[in-house]
């Protein structure tokens, strides 16, 4: 069984809602799942966890929230398998920082999968491309260790 840990930001409940999809489709394929709200509580140790799962919206012309920034350095280094999902609006600024906050933790974790960018709530017609990302996650975790065995 393969351990994953899902770290997410979240203000308004988007990004909670992702969370909690890419945490039910794990579940069901049988995976060990815990999740960590980033600001409460202590910071979990993501050794413990074979996958980190990092989750944020995006604010303030593309940047990153502080609370998911503190988290990065409370982590204090950068794990291997770690994958990326965020929640924006194209009317901030449009595709240019659509998720920019998503693009710019993949690129600094040099995640192995795009993240997954998610318009407002992910309920509805985006549940499905949800569902079929972390469906992708687990295939890509699988894949890149069987390679290294
Ligand atoms: C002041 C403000 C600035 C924002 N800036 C951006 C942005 O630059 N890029 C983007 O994609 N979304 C932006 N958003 C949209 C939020 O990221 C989006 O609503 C997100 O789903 C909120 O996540 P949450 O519900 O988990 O808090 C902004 C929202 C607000 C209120």
């Amino acid at each position: 069984m393969v351990s994953f840990l899902i770290a997410y930001a979240s203000w308004s409940g988007n990004t909670q809602e992702v969370a909690e999809l890419v945490e039910e489709t794990l579940l069901r394929e049988g995976m060990d799942v815990t999740v960590h709200r980033i600001g409460l509580g202590p910071v979990p140790d993501p050794r413990q966890f074979d996958a980190m799962i990092v989750g944020s919206f995006t604010w303030d012309k593309g940047a990153t929230p502080d609370e998911v920034k503190d988290f990065v350095l409370d982590v204090g280094y950068k794990p291997d398998n770690v994958y990326v999902f965020g929640t924006g609006d194209t009317q901030f600024g449009g595709d240019e920082l659509f998720c920019n906050a998503a693009v710019k933790l993949a690129k600094f974790y040099a995640s192995r999968m795009a993240p997954l960018k998610i318009e407002q709530s992910p309920r509805g017609a985006q549940e499905q491309t949800v569902i079929d990302w972390a469906k992708g996650v687990l295939q890509q975790w699988k894949h890149s260790h069987a390679l290294k065995c």
